[in-house]
């Protein structure tokens, strides 16, 4: 793997929080996640800072709207700068985001099917099938509408590799070195696991940042990847 394959989620309440913990990190990482939890505290300000200092941006915002307001709000995150945005994987949504990012380098990446849902959330959407088939379902398709890539849990990731094709960014959260907390997270791969089953990024959250020493447990991480 000739890239650094982790993308560290900043998944704290304030800018402060944030920028603490991307200055521990140092060179070791270069990409990082804001979800909505920093989204809603510091927004696209905070995002700003990140690139202007030399960062990558994955913005999880996980839209779903109807397709005009998808594509104006894609167009805006895509005069940003930002690297990677997560669209849901419903065509109708995907092809706005499509639209709307024309002509950037901004990559779109499909959430297929949100790994909290279990067979009763489907039933209760209407949906038929298991989630394995809708992941693979929705991966196929987004790749169609012209997505760039798709997120997938690490157990999913050969699956969702197969069924989107090799051109296709695969970005796995839900990974885990051996003997790391799990905290919430209860289907897990390794992050090793997760780039040999076909990932090009893996999400890291608690592992790295509530780590004693982040660099370290980062440069632990990419050293486990490596030895893969
Ligand atoms: O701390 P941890 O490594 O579990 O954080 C993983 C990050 O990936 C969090 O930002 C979480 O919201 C996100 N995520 C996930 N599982 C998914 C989708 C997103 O853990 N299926």
């Amino acid at each position: 793997m000739k890239h650094n394959p982790i993308i560290v989620a900043l998944d704290v309440e304030s800018a402060a929080e944030a920028r603490a913990l991307v200055e521990r990190l140092g060179g070791r990482v270069d990409f990082y996640k804001v979800g909505l939890e920093l989204y809603a505290a510091a927004g696209m300000d905070f995002a700003r800072e990140l690139m202007a200092g030399g960062k990558m941006v994955f913005l999880d915002l996980k839209l779903y709207d109807i397709p005009e307001t998808v594509k104006r709000a894609v167009a805006q995150v895509a005069r940003m700068g930002v690297r990677f945005l997560t669209v849901h994987a419903v065509g109708q949504a995907m092809r706005a985001a499509v639209e709307g990012r024309a002509g950037s380098d901004l990559k779109l990446l499909a959430v297929t099917v949100l790994t909290s849902f279990g067979p009763e959330d489907l039933e209760e959407q209407g949906i038929r099938g298991t989630a394995a088939e809708l992941v693979e379902r929705r991966a196929r398709k987004a790749v169609e509408v012209g997505m760039d890539g798709v997120v997938a849990s690490p157990l999913e990731a050969a699956a969702v590799r197969r069924a989107a094709g090799a051109q296709a960014i695969v970005v796995t959260p839900g990974v885990r070195s051996a003997g790391a907390a799990r905290g919430d997270q209860k289907r897990v791969a390794t992050p090793a696991e997760a780039v040999r089953n076909g990932a090009d990024y893996v999400v890291m959250g608690r592992q790295i940042t509530r780590a004693a020493d982040p660099a370290a447990e980062a440069a632990r991480v990419l050293e486990e990847i490596a030895g893969a």
